[in-house]
């Protein structure tokens, strides 16, 4: 259509499945999903709202990196995860998503593109793609437990490429970044000139200890320039908030001007609010250990429910996985991910095809893990039926 841009012609169809989920619910009909992401709609994670309401609150003096005091509450938050960093390489933003945003305008002209992992979570290319900029796809190998191959990100790169996503832990493959792959990918960034933009949203959400897990490559003395990317979306299960964080580490020269120019950018628009920022030192310190200790407690009992669902023999499988807050599942190749969530949704249970997340090579669903454990335990039972035709 003429008279907007390219970069907003987005396909707006709804899908088989979402057209099923619509007719289902004007009907009045229940379901059970296995789709949800937001810990509070499970009820995970309630804040209490006192905390937010700090004296200064609504005092408004921008920092375009984001108010001090926050940004020291994000540096307390990384060193108890092992990482020493500086408050002065920090930026916050209002999620991670609109720090992606700013690293695309940092690090990209139009036409050039990012090298994402495959399969994972889809709105990298919408976020791109409002920059301007396009994505290039590598594959994660399933032989290798959806862990990274630096042979498939070199194989993707081009003369345009300018940076490599790394999503620790995947979503929703669950699979840890860890010490040698990093090295490979660090040896590569620093030959080609790639950026490392690291998404550690989930990091803290391992699910049993894992030797060379990498749990951050905040502080790390890489020799390429290295976004690390998290946020109290995920963080304290708080997306609505609104508020995220960049750390920024390399080479000092370079690190410095990618900081420079972030402030810029990041002044612009000014975007997060002060009531979050003054909070955040009491979030992290008092919600986040509460909620993510329940988190992973509920994560892991629906894992474990899983697991033991499975009847001996059955066509598919739980993929293996080590962290996150989803679980895959490879089936028969026939009837196809779509009309298996059909039938599912048909029998009263919301699950995601593997092609939502770019999966190949197989059959897949994906399911949250986070609804309470009486109500997932419901929903295998129905699973497991469908499942077995
Ligand atoms: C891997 C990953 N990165 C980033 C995000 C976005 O987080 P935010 O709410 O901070 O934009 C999500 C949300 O689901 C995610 O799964």
């Amino acid at each position: 259509m003429s008279g907007f841009s390219s970069r907003t012609g987005f396909s707006r169809t709804w899908n088989a499945l979402s057209q099923a989920l619509a007719q289902r619910q004007a009907q009045g009909l229940p379901w059970i999903d296995l789709t949800v992401s937001n810990p509070a709609r499970v009820g995970l994670s309630t804040l209490d709202p006192g905390l937010l309401a700090t004296p200064g609150a609504l005092t408004y003096e921008p920092d375009p990196l984001g108010l001090r005091s926050a940004r020291e509450a994000v540096v307390a938050y990384l060193a108890s995860r092992g990482a020493a960093i500086h408050a002065e390489h920090l930026l916050l933003s209002a999620s991670t998503s609109e720090a992606y945003a700013w690293l695309f305008k940092l690090l990209c002209e139009p036409g050039d593109n990012v090298l994402v992992p495959a399969p994972s979570y889809p709105l990298f290319e919408h976020l791109a793609r409002l920059e301007g900029v396009e994505v290039k796809p590598y594959r994660l190998p399933r032989a290798h437990g959806f862990g990274l191959d630096v042979g498939a990100v070199a194989a993707a790169r081009d003369a345009r490429s300018r940076a490599v996503l790394v999503v620790n832990p995947g979503n929703p493959t669950g699979h840890f970044l860890h010490e040698g792959e990093l090295t490979a990918l660090a040896g590569l960034c620093a030959e080609t000139g790639l950026a490392l933009l690291s998404d550690e949203v989930f990091s803290d959400f391992a699910w049993a200890p894992e030797p060379d897990r990498v749990p951050t490559v905040a502080g790390r003395p890489l020799p390429m320039l290295t976004f690390s990317l998290s946020g109290l979306s995920k963080v304290a299960g708080l997306p609505s908030l609104k508020l995220g964080w960049t750390h920024v580490g390399g080479p000092p020269e370079r690190r410095d001007e990618a900081l420079a120019r972030l402030e810029w950018v990041a002044d612009t628009f000014l975007s997060v609010g002060t009531p979050v920022q003054r909070a955040l030192p009491a979030i992290l310190a008092q919600h986040v250990p509460r909620f993510q200790t329940a988190l992973l407690e509920r994560v892991r009992e629906n894992r474990r429910q899983l697991v033991s669902a499975r009847p001996r023999g059955a066509s598919w499988d739980v993929v293996p996985a080590h962290g996150g807050w989803s679980a895959v599942l490879r089936i028969p190749l026939a009837p196809g991910e779509e009309a298996m969530c059909l039938a599912l949704l048909d029998a009263g249970v919301g699950v995601q095809p593997g092609y939502f997340y770019d999966f190949a090579g197989g059959a897949f669903l994906v399911l949250s893990l986070l609804p309470p454990p009486e109500v997932f335990r419901t929903a295998l039972g129905t699973l497991t039926a469908v499942l077995a035709g």
